[in-house]
């Protein structure tokens, strides 16, 4: 291990990296630096495995491994798809699970049957654009908001919006409903094409690791 290079992690800041670590911990990989609450440090290191970390806003992840600043990368679905980066999905780590859906008010679902130009509002425009425009051959207005997305409908800035739902809680407290799923999503790992083959081994490795232990 001694003369091999760091790999390096970015991992989605909050509870994915939180649950990240967690299941690393499982495998063995540790990162005590990374424990500490109170550190303004921004790049946590493991010496003896000669591993690196690092925490990133969750659209990031995808840009830093493209470009090589990281070799791997663990970010939700929904950002990869929206992100479109060079990147390989190598896994799917089985926590963070929910499903990206077009919503609204109940009587939307008319406007969605009937193929009308409507409004859509979401913090994912190309994942809004291509289900609209490519799946369903629909042609809308996407408006970019930056969350709290729900209130799109309830004040009449858009007809219904393409957003995560967890517990389906948010739009059962504003009176919306699911009224199409648009796919699945969970926490996935990915892997930066040049690293894949540079590090094949380690990488390899860590992968059947992850998969045996999520089993
Ligand atoms: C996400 C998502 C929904 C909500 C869904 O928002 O955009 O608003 O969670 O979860 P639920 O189905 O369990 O209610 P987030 O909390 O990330 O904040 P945001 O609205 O600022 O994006």
């Amino acid at each position: 291990m001694s003369d091999c290079r760091y790999l390096t992690f970015a991992l989605g800041k909050g509870r994915l990296a939180r649950k990240t670590l967690e299941l690393f911990e499982q495998i063995g990989i540790t990162c005590e630096e990374m424990k500490d609450k109170d550190s303004r440090k921004l790049i946590f290191v493991n010496e003896e495995l000669k591993l690196r970390f690092f925490l990133a806003k969750g659209p990031d992840v995808p840009t830093y491994v493209e470009y090589g600043a990281a070799d791997i990368g663990v970010v939700g679905r929904d950002t990869i798809l929206e992100e479109s980066r060079n990147v390989y999905e190598v896994l799917d780590l089985g926590f963070g699970k929910c499903r990206m859906c077009v919503c609204g008010p109940r009587e939307a679902g008319e406007l969605l049957l009937h193929h009308e130009r409507i409004r859509v509002a979401s913090k994912y425009p190309n994942i809004a654009r291509e289900y609209f425009y490519n799946k369903k051959h629909q042609t809308v207005d996407i408006i970019k908001l930056n969350g709290s997305v729900e209130l799109g409908p309830l004040v009449k800035l858009s007809d219904v919006i393409v957003d995560i739902v967890e517990t389906g809680g948010t739009l059962r407290e504003n009176g919306l409903e699911v009224l199409e799923e648009i796919c699945p999503l969970s926490a996935r790992m990915i892997v930066n094409p040049v690293s894949m083959q540079m590090e094949k081994e380690r990488v390899k490795d860590l992968i059947y690791r992850l998969r045996n232990q999520i089993l």
